[in-house]
C-alpha cells in the first residue's frame, strides 16, 4: 500500500464536460435522471434532472452538502433504487424498464458497491466475504485476479481472519476487494472512508486510485472531504439534487476553494 501523495499542482477550473461524456465510452450515464421520493407534503425531488457521464478508467468524487442526493444519484445509477423519469445506463444497458432478475444479474455482473458501513458477513472469512457475491452466482473467480486484487489490497496475510479479528481500515479493504473481484464495469463507493481513521481512509484511497491506474477500474466515490476528493480524476458538485459544478484534476486546495464559494444549497454566490 503506497503513502497518500501530495496533492497535484493547482490547475485552472474548468467545468467542461468531461471526454467520455463527449465520446460516449462511458462505463456509466445518467441522462435527465429524476427521483421523487413520496407524495404531497411529504414530495421530495431528490435529483432534478441529472446528467452525468462516467469515463472508462476515470476516478470521480461525488460531493455536496447533506441531502443534496449523492446517495440517491449512487443507487439509482447502480440499479439499487428506481428512477421517476430520465435513464441511466451501465455499459451501454439502459436500466431503467429492466426486470428484477435482469437487474440482479446486471448488478451482480457488472457493478461493484462499497458502503459506508463495510457489510461484511461476521462468520466468513476475509477471502470468503471477497468471493461471496461470486459463490452465490456461481461462477468461479479468475485464480490471478483474485491473487492481484488481494495483493493490491494488502491482505495476503489476512485472507483467513473473520472481521472481527480485522482493524476497520482492513474490513473496508476486505469490502474493495469484493468490489473488484468480479471485474464490475464500474464501482461505486458511497462514503467509503466515511467510518475510518485519516490513515485507514489514506489506505483505501491509494487503493482505490491504484485500482484506476494499474487495474483500469472505473470509480465513482461519494465523499465530504476534500483531501479524498483530491484522489480523484474528477470532482462533480451535487446541490439540491442537481449538478452545480465541476473540477478536473482536483486538489484539496481547489475543492475546499470550490466547496466555499457554494452556500448551505449550493449555489454559487
Ligand atoms: N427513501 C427515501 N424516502 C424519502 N425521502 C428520501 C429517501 N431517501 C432519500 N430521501 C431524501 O432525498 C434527498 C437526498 O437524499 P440522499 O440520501 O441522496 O442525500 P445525500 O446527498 O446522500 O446526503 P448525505 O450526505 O447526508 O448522505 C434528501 O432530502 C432525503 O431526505
Ligand atoms: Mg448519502
Amino acid at each position: 500500500m503506497d503513502e497518500p501523495v501530495p496533492s497535484r499542482q493547482e490547475s485552472p477550473v474548468t467545468t467542461t464536460t468531461a471526454p467520455a461524456a463527449r465520446t460516449g465510452q462511458a462505463a456509466a450515464r445518467a441522462t435527465g435522471l429524476s427521483k421523487v421520493y413520496g407524495e404531497g407534503e411529504t414530495r421530495v425531488v431528490a435529483l432534478d434532472g441529472v446528467s452525468v457521464a462516467f469515463g472508462q478508467g476515470e476516478f470521480t468524487a461525488i460531493m455536496g452538502p447533506s441531502g443534496s442526493g449523492k446517495s440517491t444519484l449512487m443507487h439509482c445509477m447502480a440499479g439499487l433504487d428506481t428512477v421517476s423519469s430520465g435513464s441511466a445506463t451501465i455499459g451501454g444497458t439502459e436500466l431503467v424498464g429492466l426486470r428484477d432478475k435482469q437487474l440482479t444479474k446486471l448488478r451482480r455482473d457488472k457493478i461493484g458497491f462499497i458502503f459506508q458501513a463495510f457489510n461484511l458477513l461476521p462468520t466468513l472469512t476475509a477471502l470468503e466475504n471477497i468471493t461471496l457475491p461470486m459463490d452465490i452466482a456461481g461462477t468461479k473467480a479468475d485464480r490471478q485476479w483474485l491473487d492481484r486484487v488481494v495483493d493490491t489490497v494488502g491482505l495476503s496475510g489476512r485472507l483467513s481472519h473473520r472481521p472481527s479479528q480485522l482493524s476497520g481500515g482492513q474490513q473496508q479493504r476486505v469490502a474493495c476487494a469484493r468490489a473488484l473481484a468480479s471485474k464490475p464495469e464500474i464501482i461505486f463507493a458511497d462514503e467509503p472512508t466515511g467510518n475510518l481513521d485519516s490513515r485507514s481512509g489514506a489506505e483505501i484511497l491509494s487503493f482505490l486510485r491504484n485500482s484506476v491506474r494499474e487495474l483500469g477500474q472505473t470509480v465513482v466515490m461519494v465523499t465530504h472531504d476534500p483531501v479524498a476528493a483530491s484522489y480523484a480524476d474528477r470532482v462533480v458538485f451535487l446541490a439540491d439534487g442537481r449538478i452545480v459544478d465541476e473540477l478536473t484534476a482536483p486538489t484539496a486546495d481547489s475543492v475546499l476553494d470550490r466547496m466555499r464559494r457554494f452556500d448551505a444549497k449550493g449555489r454559487t454566490s
